[in-house]
């Protein structure tokens, strides 16, 4: 008989999209919820007397008023990248060249890739984050790195080797063979494996050739399972970039359509200045974008168009974008969603902010049948939320007139503070 562990407190659970649907129809916060874990899963979801009554056997966690969520789901990071976050100033172009590439140079050596893995897992589980889906740097080592440091604490993690044969400093570049013969062996050793999914990851247009793009395309034929994530029309000066290197590519999205790389399980990050011929190439293929909030605002690329591409159907997820964003919390990258929203004159619902980080970012990375949702059979990846987490918070948080007002408080002003506790796989992380 596996371990079964009963956490009461309240629950919020979706039953749909809160972006295609009146969010009231979507979502439910029971006051007197309960979760029932069994093992690494979800066995029930239910009522705290019932499911006290049902499994008297139960450990029972009793979590008071505190909020039982699902893990927040990070759809699109480079943890190479934790040790550079908030370094000031640059644009994209320049921001990759002066801190990045020098700071994915490093982890060309496996002890500091571990380190920095390590290191990064803890402070986003720390921030509530239970899956992340995460570039790594050229060196097939990093992905290992990020592997093994994720089955080390059960965690569902996204990874894939970054890929570039152009425009990026000796020592960090591969080739078009060697994007696909490492990658492939990645997927060999990975894919699938225990808790670990692969994402065939060229970087973007810019630092990869056209013959590295159809390698990779090639190899995702291959292995159609897997996931492709890349970057899309993050910044202005980026886009005419790609205009000159591919002058007779349609548009940006074109240059990783020609090379079979725009179809369901593609997620593609940024993708902020879209022309209609790429929302329509998107919304008919199946393909995610991301939303990265703090990031478009930190490295100043633009505002998101949530509505419209919510309105087309095309699954979003939301991410940090550690170290563009400028944060491991996906309540402080909620909150700039919600703020760029309102710079669009369309603010959205705590709900719909709530969704974005657990179960629409599960669904754009096609996990959505595993982690992002409180329901039976799912995988037990829990984050449980103190709706009071702070002086600040507490204070407004007795003036709310119901949870959702006091949730969204906690999403506009917390941080990792507001984490009381995570469950991982079924096992409590703290
Ligand atoms: N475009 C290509 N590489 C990157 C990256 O590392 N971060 C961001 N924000 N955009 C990119
Ligand atoms: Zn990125």
């Amino acid at each position: 008989m596996k371990t079964q562990t009963l956490l009461l407190g309240q629950t919020l659970r979706f039953t749909g999209n809160p972006l295609s649907d009146p969010w009231e129809d979507t979502v439910r916060i029971d006051s007197d919820g309960a979760v029932l874990i069994e093992g690494a899963h979800i066995k029930a979801v239910g009522r705290a007397g019932d499911l006290r009554k049902a499994h008297p056997q139960a450990t029972v966690k009793d979590y008071g008023d505190r909020l039982i969520c699902p893990g927040f789901v990070d759809a699109h990071v480079h943890y190479p990248q934790t040790a550079i976050i908030a370094s000031w100033g640059k644009r994209l172009i320049d921001w990759l060249n002066t801190y990045t590439f020098p700071e994915e140079m490093r982890l060309s050596d496996p002890e500091y890739a571990r380190d920095i893995a390590g290191r990064y897992l803890d402070l986003t589980l720390a921030n509530g984050t239970t899956t992340v889906c995460s570039f790594a740097t050229i060196a097939p080592t990093s992905v290992d790195a990020i592997f093994e440091a994720a089955a080390a604490r059960g965690q569902r993690v996204v990874a894939g080797k970054t890929c570039m044969d152009r425009n990026a400093p000796d020592g960090l570049r591969d080739t078009a063979q060697s994007a696909y013969d490492d990658s492939k062996a990645l997927i060999d050793r990975w894919h699938d494996k225990g808790r670990a999914s692969y994402a065939i990851t060229p970087r973007f247009t810019p630092t990869s050739t056209p013959e590295q793009l159809a390698a990779l395309g090639a190899l995702w034929s291959e292995r159609p399972g897997c996931l492709m994530q890349t970057h899309l029309s993050e910044q202005v000066d980026e886009i005419a970039w790609v205009k000159d290197l591919v002058p007779h590519a349609r548009d940006y999205l074109d240059t990783y359509e020609e090379h079979g790389l725009v179809r369901d399980r593609a997620v593609f990050g940024h993708a902020i200045h879209l022309t209609p011929r790429e929302i329509d190439r998107l919304a008919d293929s199946g393909a995610s974008v991301v939303h990265c909030p703090t990031s478009n605002t930190f490295i100043g690329s633009g505002l998101f168009d949530m509505a419209q591409i919510a309105a087309r159907r095309i699954p979003i997820g939301l991410a940090t974008d550690t170290g563009g964003g400028s944060s491991f919390s996906m309540l402080r990258t909620m909150a700039a969603a919600y703020e760029i929203g309102q710079l669009r004159g369309t603010p959205t619902h705590a709900a719909q902010l709530m969704w974005l980080a657990t179960a629409g970012s599960a669904r754009s990375l096609h996990l959505h049948d595993k982690i992002g949702t409180l329901a039976e059979g799912y995988e037990a990846d829990i984050s449980i939320l103190d709706l009071a987490s702070t002086p600040a918070i507490k204070q407004r948080s007795e003036n709310a007139k119901n949870t959702w007002a006091q949730l969204f408080a906690t999403i506009m002003m917390g941080d990792d503070r507001a984490i009381s506790d995570v469950w991982v796989n079924g096992v409590r992380r703290g």
